[in-house]
């Protein structure tokens, strides 16, 4: 299939378009490199000899939308263009309105535009806030805590009623839980923007001597070491799982929603066992506070995916440490060096 991907030049942007090209799809990315590299996207073409199609544009603008559809004429598109902090969220709320929902009813606007009736959206399990109970399945309540979380439940919404208003459409919403890792290539991977907000690439800046030291946000959860427990999953699993989800799309009309993790949590000290283990690099923390907004425990049920999509992931947390740190050793600056 033609799939516009926007955002593709970002973390599980550019991982999805490796995937989308090794399943023989033809793809376009939109992306304004706000927070993503042209490196990115270069490296992913020389992987697979493929080409890239490429609009630098912001997802807001018609100008953008309509010279990255013109033309290539996108079957399907795959939206991961937005702002995903938590924290910036909370200061920020209009940027991220603007950005994620904005763009989000500007680009359905322009499918409609272009005869593109085919999406798979980028959500996130923020959606769902405190959990009632584990694991999380897709009829758990939304009550998203954060801005962030807010733009994705909004942004679902309207896609579901942009989906049942137009003839012949389909959807489907992805909340992911916590993607780490990297291609097995080392060639790409996560590039954060200073310090990192996120455990995994924190503990890859710790193990190549960029940071001192983890601070692990709590220890006093009522968990089975006390620190915080996540559905980490891989990246490249995440990827495929996008693929599973576009061919789901292309097969039926109508809307639904499908969770993305492993259905296994694991805790802070859990992962830096893990990542010790399969790096022989030691990684010094500290015990230090809770982060306000923290829950104690997310984990994924995965049933839907499976039922839905005929996906489940694959990769375990050797293979989700160990390509962190090939990808960190191989990019001690990310796709600055
Ligand atoms: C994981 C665990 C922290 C950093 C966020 C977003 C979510 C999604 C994924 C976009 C927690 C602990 C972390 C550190 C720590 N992003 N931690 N020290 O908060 O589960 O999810 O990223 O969709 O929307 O909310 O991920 O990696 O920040 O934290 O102890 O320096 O690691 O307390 O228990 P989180 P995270």
């Amino acid at each position: 299939m033609r799939v516009l991907v926007t955002g593709g030049a970002g973390y599980i942007g550019s991982h999805t378009v490796l995937a989308l090209l090794r399943a023989g799809h033809e793809v376009h990315v939109l992306d304004d490199f706000s927070n993503a590299s042209p490196e990115a996207l270069a490296r992913v073409g020389a992987m697979t000899n493929g080409r890239i199609g490429l609009t630098r544009g912001d997802v807001r603008k018609d100008s953008a939308l309509d010279a990255a559809m013109e033309g290539f004429g996108p079957e399907a598109v795959i939206h991961f263009a937005g702002k995903k902090a938590v924290g910036e969220s909370e200061s920020a709320p209009l940027l991220y309105y603007d950005i994620n929902v904005g763009g989000t009813v500007a680009l359905l606007a322009a499918m409609d535009r272009h005869g593109c009736g085919g999406i798979v959206f980028s959500s996130s399990a923020t959606v769902y806030g405190s959990p009632d109970y584990l694991p999380l399945d897709e009829d758990h309540p939304t009550r998203p805590a954060n801005p962030y979380g807010r733009t994705k439940l909004m942004s679902e919404g309207i896609i579901a009623d942009w989906a049942g208003a137009t003839d012949g459409a389909s959807a489907i919403s992805l909340r992911y839980f916590n993607p780490v890792g990297a291609d097995v290539s080392a060639r790409i991977g996560e590039d954060p923007i200073g310090v990192p907000d996120n455990l995994m690439p924190f503990i890859a800046q710790v193990a190549i001597g960029r940071r001192k030291e983890l601070a692990i946000f709590g220890a006093d959860w009522p968990t089975r070491d006390g620190t915080g427990e996540r559905d980490y999953i891989h990246v490249s699993d995440l990827a495929e799982a996008h693929v599973a989800a576009l061919a789901h799309v292309a097969g039926r009309t109508g809307y639904d929603v499908c969770n993305v993790g492993t259905g296994t949590g694991s805790t802070v000290l859990e992962m830096v066992a893990a990542f010790e283990a399969a790096t022989g690099v030691a990684i010094p923390y500290r015990l230090t506070d809770r982060r306000p907004g923290d829950v104690k425990s997310y984990v994924a049920s995965v049933d839907k995916a499976r039922d839905l999509l005929g996906w489940e992931s694959r990769r375990d947390l050797p293979d989700m440490c160990g390509s962190t740190w090939a990808w960190q050793q191989a990019n001690p600056n990310g796709f600055r060096d």
